[in-house]
């Protein structure tokens, strides 16, 4: 990535000073942040994805757009009968995960890369009717709000009183307060750092690309490296037991013994004190695919691989240590750990790459080739 080139992308600046200036601090607004865009997919096209089983989409009608009152969701997938005819206003089509199912989409998400792709969410699209929107709310994502078709009002506001609705469908703000109103075009961008309130209201026909990317949460990383770490030591030797032989005869009976509860923080301890442990339990958990994502595994091919190229699907990272492909974690150093490095930096390899890596690092890429994982090019 080239990150101090001043981009229209980012309204000329360059990938580090909108890192410096503006990610997770204020929302930015870009006018032709993409000159000429038009909709990647068409309308029809989308449509059709939102048909799909595995493809998530959220329908969200308004019975009263004026008012914005009366929401109410549905979850895909969707016939094309069961969304309400074109000409009726308020209502709006969320399709998630486009970047897993269209190259343009995975195109227009790679310009992106200045972020992390352990950050990296997804792409949404969302097709409004006259007046649709999903309310005033906000995310606990940042998020590239992209106007690819028709326009869209927006009214932003830094509120701190993040309380919602009770008893809606979705998030809806229970005082919205807007500091800030304006209308994007097509090509036009609306950055927004996490928890900035916001309302988007379609003026006629209307496609929106979202490129959100994901916050994780403290509880949910702890809860995933937690589950891993304790996967990742079954099946070694058995482990050590609780012994108790100076338990004295209780009066209490129901009352947990406190050396348990200290026996009980010190095997924490314990299963957290290998760093590289928890390093790899991290790396796994980023790159775990999507769950609707479904490799198709390859017919056998003969001869030696040559360049290759990651499925669109495969989420590859790598540590000082480590190279995680698809939940998978490998220790890499090296030759082969630059090789891989460069895989999920580029995505691709070339043959003459593919040829200087060691035979056990081509093993386990013909590996991830039989699985769908990699595409072999030839
Ligand atoms: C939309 O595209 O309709 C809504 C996106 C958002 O507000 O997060
Ligand atoms: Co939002």
């Amino acid at each position: 990535m080239y990150i101090n080139t001043p981009l229209p992308l980012l309204g000329g600046l360059t990938p580090a000073q909108f890192m410096k200036r503006h990610w997770q601090k204020k929302p930015l607004v870009i006018r032709q942040a993409i000159a000429g865009m038009r909709p990647l997919l068409d309308r029809a096209e989308l449509f059709d994805l939102a048909a799909l089983d595995e493809v998530e989409s959220r329908l969200v009608v308004q019975a009263q757009p004026q008012s914005g009152k009366a929401w109410r969701m549905r979850h895909g997938p969707f016939a094309r009968k069961a969304l309400p005819p074109l000409k009726q206003s308020g209502w709006t089509l969320l399709v998630q995960g486009v970047d897993l199912h269209d190259a343009r989409i995975r195109a227009l998400r790679d310009q992106f890369r200045f972020v992390p792709d352990a950050r990296l969410d997804d792409v949404m699209i969302s097709y409004a009717s006259d007046g649709g929107g999903v309310g005033p709310h906000f995310d606990s994502y940042d998020v590239f709000l992209l106007q690819v078709h028709g326009t869209r009002k927006w009214r932003i506001g830094r509120q701190k009183d993040l309380r919602l609705q009770p008893n809606m469908p979705l998030k809806i703000l229970a005082h919205f307060e807007p500091e800030l109103e304006f209308v994007l075009e097509p090509g036009d961008m609306l950055y927004l750092p996490p928890r900035y309130a916001h309302d988007g209201i379609a003026q006629g026909e209307c496609m929106t690309y979202s490129i959100g990317f994901r916050s994780p949460s403290a509880d949910e990383l702890a809860q995933e490296i937690l589950q891993r770490l304790a996967e990742d030591t079954q099946g070694d030797v058995p482990s050590l037991l609780y012994r108790d032989p100076d338990q004295t005869a209780q009066f209490q009976s129901a009352k947990i013994p406190a050396a348990l509860a200290a026996f009980a923080k010190s095997a924490l301890k314990q299963s957290l004190r290998d760093p590289y442990a928890v390093q790899r339990a991290l790396g796994a958990y980023l790159s775990e695919p999507k769950a609707t994502v479904v490799f198709e595994a390859s017919e056998p091919m003969a001869g030696a691989l040559q360049s290759v190229a990651l499925d669109r699907c495969t989420r590859m990272l790598f540590d000082a240590r480590h190279i995680f492909i698809n939940g998978e974690a490998f220790e890499a150093s090296g030759e082969d750990a630059k090789w891989m490095r460069i895989l999920a930096n580029k995505h691709t390899l070339s043959a003459v790459q593919v040829a200087r890596l060691s035979p056990g690092a081509l093993n386990l890429l013909q590996d991830w080739v039989d699985s769908g994982w990699v595409q072999s090019l030839g």
